[in-house]
């Protein structure tokens, strides 16, 4: 089993992607696992769509790779954000072909609860993906911050969402009892 995360947020403290966290940190340690920030690429191979950017390349090379793909993003403009996009546009035809995908989403109300199906799902399609489970979208007010500060907390309804969606995640042809070595007890 191998996991890629991407983190669509421009944001270095960002809500969406503490939903991504949250959905790592649910993992077995035996699950391969791997990140991607996309405020992390470099922005003119991103801005320029740079196919040959060695960073551009290892990244493809990750979802590549993975079976499982979490992809959370920030809702701007009732939209998923267009540095994610930027990034979606470089990968190859049928990138996401065979895996399946979690979307993740925050926004700052619920008014645009419906971007994911609307605006994201129709991009995960063109790039092949034909197993998208259920969405988890969480509003900030959902997403105070941690108690010590660093980074932000899930409400425990927004987390029950987030291990549903995990469980829905990792069952796709595997036995109940493989799904349930794949999550921390
Ligand atoms: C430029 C911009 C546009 C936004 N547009 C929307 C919007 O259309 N609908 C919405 O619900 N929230 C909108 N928001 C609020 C963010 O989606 C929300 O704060 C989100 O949790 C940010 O996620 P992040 O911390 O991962 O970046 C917008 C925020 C910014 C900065």
């Amino acid at each position: 089993m191998s996991v890629v995360a991407l983190a669509g947020s421009p944001s270095a403290f960002s809500r969406s992607t503490a939903l991504l966290r949250h959905v790592l940190a649910r993992l077995d340690d035996g699950v391969v696992r791997s990140e991607i920030a996309v405020r992390d690429l470099p922005p003119a191979a991103l801005v320029r769509a740079d196919f040959d950017d060695p960073a551009i390349r290892h990244a493809c090379d990750q979802v590549a790779a993975a079976r499982v793909v979490v992809i959370a993003t920030p809702i701007y403009k009732a939209s998923f954000s267009g540095l994610l996009k930027s990034f979606l546009d470089l990968l190859p035809q049928d990138a996401l072909r065979g895996k399946t995908v979690l979307p993740l989403a925050t926004g700052g109300s619920i008014a645009h609860l419906l971007a994911v199906d609307y605006a994201l799902k129709p991009v995960l399609h063109a790039l092949g993906a034909r197993h998208i489970t259920d969405a988890v979208f969480a509003v900030d007010a959902q997403l105070p911050r941690a108690a010590d500060g660093d980074g932000y907390t899930p409400e425990p309804a927004v987390i029950e969402r987030l291990d549903r969606a995990l469980a829905g995640l990792l069952a796709t042809p595997r036995s109940q009892a493989f799904i349930a070595s794949l999550m921390r007890a």
